[in-house]
């Protein structure tokens, strides 16, 4: 790759030959054609007028597009080649919430290699991902998309998966650029409603909602992409507050900001522009670079320089940095190296890494009496549900470019798995997760009363997440519980795998089943995945990245909130049914929590089961006062107890007890997955800057105060060993 300096030289030399509308032309994104190019089209890339195409899937028209640009126009520019390439391009891996369910940033990042290899050898050039919107909401269709609540564990994937997509050299035939989408605050939408409104105080902005971009920026994330939301009355595609002066003044970065598709126009919707010609304006002021599929800036934005109402300055910052990352991608040298043809099956070791995700991604929620794994010989297994055998909807939202033949199903690999001994079969039940078709239903039941356990896979198609899929009713959906229920009665053990984008509220059905495997969408190698986790050839090690709600009245719900004045105590009792009839108004204690359904969630984030048991002693300080300038270092020792040998995630939480703005109950500051033997004891050693440790206040500074931290060491946020430590001036 070519040295900063010279790239600077050279983007110098060519945008100062340029006309406006060929720089202009940079800064227009259209959408691809799949098939005859049109006149037109041909016309526009001969005059220089489109720096920028997504979604163009045929290679020989990609190729054909390119080489008119090339060859025809008068400077040659490359145009740059996008797709949302999310979870993976041919091989699927599980949903990015489920890849954040693993605690291990390296896998994301070792998926989003061979993503990028594949949509290189593709003819693309740039994912529109990672997306790290943080968000409290699992009604939020996207929630499937991001990393789940948590700003520490959402920092840290974010910049795995720039690093997987970028490598070192971005201009390596198989590595493609990244966007880091969506700035910002887009899983802020109220009422989990996607697109909704955003109202985020400038604290939270820079303590939750703004870390995993920072962190996509230091791993040198090429562009960003802005947010359909508004926040705080101004839209994430018009704000110069968030865009201008915090990512491109404050933060330096010297990428390119694309807008998201059409959202620059959809600011005369909000009601912040009057027309296209202000959309373009207050776009190209807010620092928007690139606009995607709508056509602000190839109508108007020529108009507005002429006029003197934009800076040509302005027009001439967004080409450099489009320019800039152009070259690093080696475009002008070799564009069509990326066009090279895609193998035709994913290769062992790209399936082999997406059944290594989708394992640790998987969290065991329940296993009563020890029912999982199945390790002895059984005569009969029932296989039921509408998710047991269709190889499309495990493959979660965002499947663009993967392909159902290659899907090992869970029923495939479960017949896979066994012996000769033992019988599978196999009922569905109900032909998909939204049916209350009960005709299958006698037949599911006699099936299970003959079978020695029943593996039922419920949960939801794809299309029920992912963007503009937000559900209002996080229920199972269907009668797939109406079939559960009165296969429980049957009394045969139930191990419930539910495939899903994101958590839904399984409350009633816990009590019906006996083990509980919460699978996500996984990807292409679902079924290898989950059958080993059945039949014990690993045990489950995924982690919640996400809080689990009772219900959906108790959403927002997630771990690091604050405690309140009156914060609720004991257990989280429901006592609606046993208020007497006029009982005095304070006789039923005044807490923060709900009559209904208490306060608890239904799981804790960081929450996940094993197979074995890891107990946790002897926490321990180096020391316990530290100064703001040094770090605090933390031992403690977990020990396998149990028979297997198995993963654990050790996560630490603190607590910043007294602040000038008040901290939240707890919060993730490190985590490690390790790996033990039956009866191995391992000293696992933190080591936190106490630089790390502060918050920013209302005007968006960051500052450490002084004070005593509580610091808990366990398995998940609710468990653990406690200390504590205090920052001293
Ligand atoms: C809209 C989505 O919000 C964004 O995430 C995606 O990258 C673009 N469409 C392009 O498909």
């Amino acid at each position: 790759m070519a040295a900063d300096k010279d790239i600077e030289k050279q983007v110098e030399e060519l945008l100062a030959k340029m006309m406006l509308s060929e720089k202009i032309g940079q800064m227009v994104q259209i959408n691809g054609f799949k098939g005859k190019i049109p006149d037109e089209l041909r016309q526009k890339l001969r005059e220089g007028k489109i720096g920028s195409m997504l979604n163009e899937i045929v290679p020989e028209t990609s190729l054909e597009l390119q080489r008119i640009t090339r060859e025809e126009s008068r400077l040659g520019i490359p145009l740059i080649m996008g797709r949302d390439v999310i979870h993976g391009y041919r091989t699927i891996f599980p949903i990015p919430l489920a890849q954040a369910a693993t605690w291990e940033p390296s896998l994301a990042q070792a998926a989003a290699r061979v993503a990028a290899k594949e949509a290189a050898h593709a003819g693309f050039h740039w994912t529109f991902a990672p997306m790290m919107d943080i968000t409290h909401d699992p009604r939020w269709g996207r929630i499937a998309e991001g990393f789940g609540e948590d700003s520490y564990l959402g920092s840290l994937f974010a910049a795995a998966m720039v690093r997987g997509f970028q490598g070192d050299n971005l201009s390596s035939p198989d590595t493609i650029a990244a966007c880091a989408k969506h700035y910002v605050g887009y899983g802020a939408a109220e009422g989990g409603r996607d697109y909704n409104t955003a109202y985020i105080p400038e604290n939270l902005l820079h303590d939750v909602y703004l870390p995993p971009f920072k962190a996509a920026l230091e791993a040198g994330v090429a562009s960003v992409m802005s947010a359909f939301n508004e926040i705080n009355g101004v839209p994430a595609t018009g704000n110069v507050h968030t865009i201008r002066e915090i990512l491109k003044e404050r933060w330096k970065f010297d990428g390119f900001v694309v807008s998201d598709w059409n959202s620059t126009a959809e600011m005369i919707s909000h009601g912040y522009c009057e027309d296209m010609k202000d959309v373009a304006k207050k776009s190209i002021t807010a620092g928007i670079d690139m606009e995607m599929q709508s056509t602000a800036y190839s109508d108007y934005l020529e108009e507005l320089v002429t006029q003197k109402v934009v800076p040509e300055e302005l027009i001439d910052d967004a080409v450099k940095r489009i320019l800039r990352i152009k070259f690093k991608l080696g475009l002008f040298e070799k564009p069509s190296v990326y066009s090279a043809k895609l193998p035709e099956k994913p290769d062992e070791e790209s399936l082999a890494l997406a059944k290594e995700i989708a394992t640790k991604s998987i969290v065991l929620l329940k296993n009563e009496n020890k029912l999982l794994p199945l390790l002895k010989e059984l005569k009969s297994i029932a296989v039921i549900g509408p998710m047991a055998d269709d190889p499309y909807e495990v493959l979660g939202t965002w499947n663009r470019d993967g392909k159902i033949e290659d899907t090992v199903t869970p029923l495939a690999a479960v017949r896979d798995m066994v012996g000769d001994n033992t019988e599978i079969n196999y009922i569905a039940g109900l032909p998909y997760s939204r049916s209350k078709d009960t005709s299958e239903f006698a037949k599911a039941i006699k099936l299970a009363k003959k079978s020695e356990v029943v593996l039922f896979f419920a949960g939801e198609e794809s299309i029920l997440s992912g963007e503009a899929h937000s559900r209002a009713f996080l229920n199972l959906p269907g009668a797939q519980d109406v079939l559960i229920t009165e296969i429980a009665k049957t009394g045969t053990p139930i191990v419930l795998i539910v495939l899903a984008g994101r958590p839904l509220c399984i409350g009633d059905i816990i009590e019906k089943v006996d083990a509980i495997l919460y699978a996500w969408h996984p990807g292409t190698m679902c079924g290898p995945a989950i059958a080993d986790l059945i039949f014990g050839i690993e045990s489950p090690s995924g982690k919640l990245p996400v809080t689990f709600p009772k219900t959906e009245g108790q959403i927002p719900i997630y771990y690091n909130h604050k405690n309140s004045g009156r914060p609720p105590e004991g257990k989280s009792l429901t006592m609606i049914d046993d208020i007497p009839l006029r009982a005095y108004q304070s006789s039923l204690g005044d807490t923060s929590r709900y009559l209904d359904i208490g306060f608890e969630p239904l799981y804790p984030f960081g929450y996940g089961l094993s197979y074995t048991q890891f107990e946790y002693s002897n926490l321990r300080l180096a020391e316990d006062k530290i100064k703001v300038s040094d770090a605090i270092k933390v031992f403690v020792d977990v020990t396998n107890t149990g028979d297997m040998e198995a993963d654990e995630v050790v996560q630490l939480y603190i607590r910043d007890l007294v602040a000038s703005l008040t901290r939240p109950v707890k919060e993730l500051k490190g985590f490690k997955r390790i790996r033990l033997k039956p009866n191995e004891t391992r000293k696992i050693n933190f080591e936190l800057s106490a630089s790390n440790l502060g918050f920013h206040t209302n005007e968006g500074n960051y500052i450490v105060e002084a004070g005593k931290f509580n610091l808990w060491v366990g398995g998940d946020s609710n468990a653990g060993l406690m200390t504590q430590f205090e920052i001293v001036e």
